[in-house]
């Protein structure tokens, strides 16, 4: 059928035409939305999941329920080895930036802007050459003697308080969104929480939403001990039958374009229901079906296409990534999978005794992948991909 008029968007990030199955999470927000503006005691959320499950997409869409509300929000996506001080920074601006036209007093948000500018201007002494080229992009004179002590943790408290106030004074609140949060430094991540415990004992209608790996929980709890009581969790998982289906029908319908019941059945097959898939073999299936309503036989016909995109933008991305001792590594893994289908946790135990290696000597290997986003550990002393479907494909690979 026409490609011009394929709707769905394998990608990440990527907008899906159907936002599926994520009703409960929409719903959870607006609660908390609702609850910090009228200053009511309320957990954030962090979503968690594997790779490719639409936690950023969900998080851009907590992010448009919130600017529905005239909340101020902003995001940013953290990486390894960046301290969260300048991204933060943007964020609060971008934030304010919303904020100000609700905003009856021009002089408040002119204060708030210099004690920003002070937040974003201060660095660590290592950041200090930076300091000198680089502006953050604020009209205002930096003020001095808040949030600029240089310690994140006293800093953040205060530049989240006067970002409160100023959203309180047009009564609504500001949400900051953290995508990739498993990447915030250790020393970042607990200034976080500390910030966000703050404010949460002040009623002040600032909230911080997460998104990462499965085991953010761990970074989290690892940083502060009360995180658990901070955030609420929600496990974003692949789309159930009826959610992959709405999916896929919802958008096509939009276009005039059916499914065959047994179509479904096997796009639900090889998806898996993992959002990624659905939108890659989705795609690829309507650009092969040669009329609605699209059967089986055209989905058998489109899938190998599916396939050899996956392998090369989803999977083989990543494996090039690693290091040919992290690849020796992932495989070691693949071929220990307990479950073909899922993968599943190995134990470093035996993925050692599979590499005839002393489990010490693989640490940095493990580290290494861990860093990079490839795995995780969810239970002390066992791994387990942060891709879906990785370990069938490495299955898959010559070695
Ligand atoms: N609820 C949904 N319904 C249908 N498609 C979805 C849904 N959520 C996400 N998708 C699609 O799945 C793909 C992956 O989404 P996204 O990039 O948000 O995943 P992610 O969890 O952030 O992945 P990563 O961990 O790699 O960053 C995109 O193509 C998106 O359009
Ligand atoms: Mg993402």
């Amino acid at each position: 059928m026409d490609p011009v008029r394929n709707p769905y968007a394998p990608g990440a990030g990527q907008r899906p035409p159907e936002l599926a199955g994520r009703d409960r999470e929409l719903e959870a927000f607006e609660v908390v939305l609702e609850r910090v503006a009228r200053a009511r005691p309320e957990r954030s959320l962090v979503l968690t999941g594997l790779r490719g499950v639409g936690k950023t997409v969900l998080l851009n869409a907590l992010r448009s329920q919130a600017l529905g509300r005239l909340w101020g929000t902003g995001k940013i996506e953290a990486r390894p080895d960046q301290s969260i001080r300048r991204p933060v920074a943007a964020a609060l601006h971008m934030a304010v930036r919303e904020l100000a036209p609700h905003h009856r007093a021009p002089e408040r948000i002119d204060a708030f802007l210099g004690v920003l500018k002070a937040f974003a201007l201060r660095s660590t002494p290592s950041g200090a050459k930076l300091r000198d080229r680089w502006q953050p992009g604020i009209d205002v004179p930096a003020a001095s003697g808040r949030a600029d002590s240089g310690d994140i943790e006293i800093d953040l408290v205060e530049l989240f308080t006067d970002a409160a106030s100023v959203a309180t004074d047009v009564g609504t609140g500001i949400a900051l969104f953290i995508d990739e949060m498993q990447d915030v430094s250790p020393d970042d991540v607990s200034a976080l929480c500390a910030a966000c415990h703050e404010l949460s004992q002040l009623g002040a209608p600032l909230i911080v939403v997460g998104a990462g790996l499965p085991h953010l929980p761990a970074v989290l709890s690892a940083a502060k001990s009360y995180s658990e009581r901070l955030f609420r969790y929600q496990r974003i998982d692949r789309l159930d039958r009826i959610a992959a289906d709405q999916a896929l029908v919802a958008p096509a319908a939009r276009e005039q374009v059916e499914y065959q019941p047994k179509a479904l059945d096997a796009l639900y097959e090889k998806s898996g229901g993992y959002p990624y898939f659905v939108q890659a073999y989705g795609k690829a299936t309507w650009d092969h079906a040669p009329r609605s309503p699209v059967s089986a036989a055209d989905v058998e016909v489109a899938a190998p296409e599916a396939e050899a995109e996956l392998a090369v933008g989803f999977f083989g991305s990543r494996y090039e990534r690693a290091t040919p001792a992290e690849r020796e590594y992932m495989r070691a893994m693949a071929s220990l999978a307990p479950d073909l289908e899922t993968d599943g946790a190995v134990a470093t135990a035996e993925i050692a005794r599979a590499l005839e290696r002393k489990p010490t000597s693989l640490s940095p290997a493990r580290d290494a992948l861990i860093k990079k986003g490839l795995i995780y550990s969810g239970e002390r002393g066992t791994v387990a991909f942060t891709v879906p479907h990785f370990g069938r494909y490495l299955r898959t690979q010559p070695a």
